[in-house]
């Protein structure tokens, strides 16, 4: 079988975030927009067909969400990541991020301080912080071959006012896939003190070879019973906009927790399309999904090999899952809204590092999710703005 990821395909008219807010992010409408984490790919034809099938079935009125989305998530689990999930873990939310803020809402109370590993995709602090909880930043260290975990000041922080982690694994940004041992750590430390931790699992399927993710709860038992993992087809498939994420608790404590604060906002479902689209992909996508990693990797072959030529004074660890490359542009000197500024000038819409907390100063997130020809059209800009 073969897939297109060549042909560019122009997103204009469909009220894209990453192409219509450009005037408002960069203050200027031809940017090449390098920032917001969706691909500019199509969807796999099996999500497409599908949610045609179901599109011509003229009513889209109240829809229950069918058993075989479970079991869809729960062989996708199993074969992808060897995780046995239980139907009755599992529940679907409109997307990840209401879901983490749900997860604050469930898991702490307002005033209490939330763990956070900075620089990290904003909204988890931002759900702590938009919850009247107190973010409390673990940060990352930097290290030649990416971000490692600094566990000595994670015991030093927490107190007893501390009752939850919000984890990103695979983390972004940056890429890093966090090892068994690392999550054994964190996992021990949790336990310790007594922490649940809640695991935005969103980058789990897009790994490079060479490196397997692990979900949390699936590191120990004493750890899945601590553990909320959340998850969606979203990233993997390109198919953000249909708001379908979700969550898996295998404790029935935490999991009663999760559905009371679900239950205040009347979250009870999800869009009708949404488990069409996840059944399709979660069924029938992996050999699409196997090509786009193949084409990713290809992308980053090709930044590897220009940064090494022309740049090699900006850092660029090759990631080792997400299409969003951590650039560590601090040996330019400049400021974080000159570097931006240098990018925007230059034609390029990249996500300022500071975006991802204090430490992303001197870093800029680009997304390398692109056909070939627009790759290197951002290789050559970038090539003359950061030399
Ligand atoms: C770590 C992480 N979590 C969640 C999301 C977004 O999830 P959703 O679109 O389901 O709200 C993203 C998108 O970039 C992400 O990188």
């Amino acid at each position: 079988m073969t897939f297109d990821f060549d042909t560019p395909l122009s997103r204009l008219g469909t009220h894209s975030v990453k192409y219509d807010l450009r005037r408002l992010k960069f203050g200027r409408d031809d940017v090449l927009p390098l920032w917001v984490a969706d691909m500019d790919f199509a969807a796999p034809d099996c999500v497409r067909e599908a949610l045609a099938a179901r599109l011509a079935h003229p009513i889209y009125g109240y829809t229950l969400t069918p058993p075989s989305t479970h079991e869809a998530i729960m062989d996708w689990q199993w074969r992808r990541h060897g995780w046995r999930v239980e139907k009755e873990w599992i529940s679907l939310l409109p997307g990840l991020v209401p879901a983490l803020a749900l997860c604050v809402q469930a898991f702490s109370r307002p005033g209490e301080g939330v763990v956070v590993q900075t620089p990290v995709y904003n909204p988890l602090f931002e759900a702590v912080e938009r919850n009247g909880r107190r973010p409390v930043r673990n940060p990352l260290l930097w290290e030649a071959r990416g971000h490692r975990m600094d566990f000595a000041r994670l015991e030093a922080d927490l107190d007893p006012d501390i009752r939850l982690l919000l984890l990103c694994s695979p983390h972004n940004p940056g890429g890093r896939v966090w090892r068994r041992e690392e999550l054994e750590r964190l996992g021990e430390i949790c336990l310790r003190h007594d922490l649940v931790v809640v695991s935005d699992e969103i980058h789990a399927d897009l790994v490079y070879p060479g490196h397997r993710h692990l979900p949390l709860a699936a590191v120990a038992p004493e750890l899945a019973a601590r553990t909320v993992v959340l998850n969606s087809p979203g990233k993997t498939f390109n198919i953000a906009g249909l708001n379908t994420a979700y969550a898996i608790c295998p404790d029935p404590a935490l999991r009663a927790r999760l559905h009371a604060a679900a239950s205040t906002l009347h979250l009870e479902g999800v869009n009708l399309f949404g488990p069409v689209a996840l059944e399709a992909a979660y069924g029938g996508g992996e050999a699409w999904l196997a090509a786009l990693l193949d084409y990713l990797r290809g992308n980053l072959d090709r930044v590897r090999d220009h940064f090494a030529a022309h740049l090699p004074h900006i850092g660029c660890p090759l990631p080792e899952a997400t299409f969003l490359l951590w650039l560590d542009c601090r040996a330019l000197g400049l400021d974080a809204s000159t570097l931006r500024q240098r990018l925007i000038d230059a034609g390029l819409g990249l996500s300022p590092g500071t975006q991802f907390g204090p430490e992303g100063s001197g870093f800029m997130r680009l997304n390398f999710a692109l056909p070939r020809t627009g790759l290197d059209a951002a290789l050559r800009l970038l090539g003359a703005a950061l030399r």
